[in-house]
């Protein structure tokens, strides 16, 4: 599970943990406190986990990440790719390094680490993924180009797989939050969050418990027929027509 320092990836390792199963905590060694609150968190839960440092940016540590994952737990059945960055910035604007780098974490390194967890799912009876996306990975939004442009990446990278890979008894699927009151949203100024909210019909943040039940039930038995599908978890944000907000376009 990358991205599991904190947010959404915790949540997701913790309802992991009341299951039962072992979790990796997988994030960067600088949040390696963090990261080990959550391991404690989930053996609370009734579950066992471990630290393992990951920079899913990075191939040869992804590969270690899935072959250490193997070697302390004996297997892999499930994943979650979750790790992710954002940035903001008007399309003509984007700073090419950050355009970058968000590529690299948000989009290639889904890829990286769909691609050994595959690898060894394939030959080792299958098993389950769930990426994350966004609702910025299904409708444009203002001012974040780069993030957009790499979740709509996860949407695609998520279809392709899971056709490709069906028939070795490995489901694939995204989830797409919306607005998730994760730290690094709930500190936006109130008048930020209220035009986050604005457009979404049940006009509050999501929790990131809210998100962990659904990749949970992704990864379970009763998902079976669930197959490159991305879920959205958003209070209806997407599948309202009135999500554009022309408050937020640049002045000319
Ligand atoms: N919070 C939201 O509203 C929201 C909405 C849609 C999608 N998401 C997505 O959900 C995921 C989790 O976000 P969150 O809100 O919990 O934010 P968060 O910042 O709490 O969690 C992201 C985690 O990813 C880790 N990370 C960043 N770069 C990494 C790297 N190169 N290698 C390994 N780990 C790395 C961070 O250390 C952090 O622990 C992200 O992919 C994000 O894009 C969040």
């Amino acid at each position: 599970m990358s991205g599991a320092a904190g947010g959404i990836g915790r949540a997701t390792a913790v309802a992991f943990g009341r299951q039962g199963a072992g979790v990796v905590v997988a994030d960067l060694e600088h949040v390696r406190d963090q990261a080990l609150e959550t391991v404690a968190l989930v053996e609370e839960a009734g579950g066992k986990a471990i630290f393992i440092p990951v920079d899913v940016a990075d191939s040869t540590s992804v590969r270690d990440m899935v072959d250490e994952t193997v070697a302390h737990f004996g297997r892999l059945d499930f994943a979650h790719n979750n790790a992710g960055i954002s940035g903001t910035g008007f399309m003509a604007e984007i700073d090419e390094d950050e355009f970058d780098r968000i590529i690299a974490v948000d989009l290639k390194g889904v890829w990286l680490a769909m691609k050994y967890e595959i690898q060894y799912m394939k030959s080792n009876g299958g098993g389950t993924i769930v990426n994350t996306a966004s609702e910025a990975g299904l409708v444009g939004t203002l001012w974040a180009g780069a993030y957009v442009a790499a979740k709509h990446g996860v949407v695609g990278l998520t279809k392709t797989a899971a056709g490709e890979y069906a028939n070795m008894g490995i489901r694939i699927n995204a989830v797409a939050p919306g607005a998730i009151g994760t730290p690094m949203v709930a500190q936006l100024p109130a008048a930020a969050k209220e035009m986050i909210l604005a457009p979404q019909p049940l006009n509050r943040l999501g929790t990131p418990d809210e998100v962990a039940d659904a990749v949970v039930w992704l990864s379970s038995d009763q998902s079976s027929f669930v197959l490159g599908t991305v879920l959205s978890i958003d209070g209806g944000a997407t599948a309202n027509a009135e999500s554009y907000n022309s408050e937020l376009s640049p002045s000319a």
